[in-house]
């Protein structure tokens, strides 16, 4: 490449103390180009102070602060347009618990020279997933395969939310409403990108489950996930049957 892409990694935080700045340093020396985004929605256990310090000290970390928990969904796409407001080239989806490892970026980022959207695929031949309980990886190998029949999506891991968006991918997306308030934003968002004809690429990386903190993960994210695939599979169905009665296949 002739110029250099500017590079934002959005890192959606909501009581993360014991591991932002762990995984910040992590990030920093992986990918030391790169600029990072917290965006924190005032987590009570002093999250957003911790933050604000390393940016303090660290001109290429900054801090979004929301008032309140509002979902990792809206934490995104506020993180995304604050970055493209700021004109970054690439834009990353990166959890601050450490389960995504900030050394396995450079990797996704190389793949995004060649693609509109890289999705790290915990379930594509090389990925993998260390000391997940038996129950998450249900939940998320059950998911995906849900996904894939619902929607006809040919990806492996559409719920993870290890990524690189080029930019002209989140502008053309973010123009449409963006309805999902938990974790199957990742799904909507990749689905939105494979229907919209951009290139999506999977590439392999080992999730590793937190070893402070815990997760966000509610019967209610998993419920919204679980409607909002079934209503966007119904209307995918109901659209191929207009188009075959309609003779236009
Ligand atoms: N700002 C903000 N607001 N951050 C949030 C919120 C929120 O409402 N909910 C979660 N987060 C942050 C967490 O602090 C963490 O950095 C990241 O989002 C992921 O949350 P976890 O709670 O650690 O998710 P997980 O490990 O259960 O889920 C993982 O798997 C899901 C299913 O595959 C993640 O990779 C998800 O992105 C993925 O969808
Ligand atoms: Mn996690």
């Amino acid at each position: 490449m002739s110029t250099p892409r500017r590079v934002l990694v959005v890192v959606p935080t909501y009581n993360e103390r014991e591991n932002l700045e762990l995984v910040l340093g992590r990030l920093r020396r992986a990918v030391p180009d790169a600029d990072v985004l917290v965006v924190d929605d005032g987590s009570p256990d002093g999250t957003g102070e911790i933050a604000d310090r390393l940016a303090a000290g660290d001109t290429q970390v900054q801090v979004l602060h929301r008032d309140e928990k509002l979902g990792l969904g809206a934490a995104y796409l506020a993180g995304f347009r604050w970055g493209l407001d700021r004109g970054y080239d690439a834009l990353v989806e990166m959890d601050a618990d450490g389960s995504h490892q900030p050394e396995q970026l450079p990797l996704l980022l190389t793949a995004s020279e060649s693609a509109d959207l890289v999705l790290g695929s915990r379930w594509v031949p090389g990925g993998s997933v260390v000391n997940w309980p038996t129950r998450r990886r249900l939940l998320s190998r059950g998911g995906n395969t849900y996904v894939r029949l619902a929607l006809g999506l040919g990806l492996r891991d559409a719920t993870g939310g290890f990524r690189v968006f080029r930019r002209e991918t989140l502008e053309t997306l973010m123009t449409e409403i963006v309805a999902s308030h938990g974790y199957c934003f990742q799904v909507d968002l990749a689905w939105r990108a494979a229907n919209r004809g951009f290139h999506v690429v999977e590439v392999p990386i080992e999730f590793v489950e937190r070893e402070f903190g815990t997760s966000k993960m509610s019967g209610a994210i998993v419920r919204e996930a679980l409607w909002r695939v079934t209503v966007w599979g119904a209307a995918h169905r109901l659209g191929q049957l207009r188009r075959i009665a309609g003779g236009r296949r």
